[in-house]
């Protein structure tokens, strides 16, 4: 049996590789999103949706989603009680979960 002895390096190295970047769009940006568990808070900003309190409370990031929303996480508790149309999804609480060169795009 062969034992591979792995450093820090190695294995942040071997997770970028294994993690999927897809893309985060408006009529005007993209920008490059990763399936890696956590909110396209900062990915909004850089498509210039604003981000306020960052936690499902204030709606200032709602967006139409005009294609992909099957590239993002089920809709949180925040999002459902703010009772968004079935097409818009708050930014702030979306994961991306879909592939490499998946694309989301989205109005606002
Ligand atoms: S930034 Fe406030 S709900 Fe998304």
């Amino acid at each position: 049996m062969a034992i591979i002895a792995l450093n820090d390096s190695d294995i942040i190295n071997l997770h970028r590789e294994i993690l999927t970047m897809g893309i985060l769009k408006n009529e005007f940006e993209e920008t490059k999103i990763e399936n890696n568990g956590e909110f396209l808070d900062e990915a909004a900003s850089e498509i210039d949706v604003p981000i306020s309190c960052g936690d499902g409370n204030c709606s200032s990031c709602v967006c139409e989603i005009i294609s992909g929303g099957e590239f993002l996480s089920p809709k949180t508790e925040a999002e459902i009680e703010f009772m968004l149309e079935d097409n818009e999804r708050m930014l702030c609480q979306c994961k991306f979960i879909g592939g490499d060169d998946d694309v989301v795009e989205v109005d606002q």
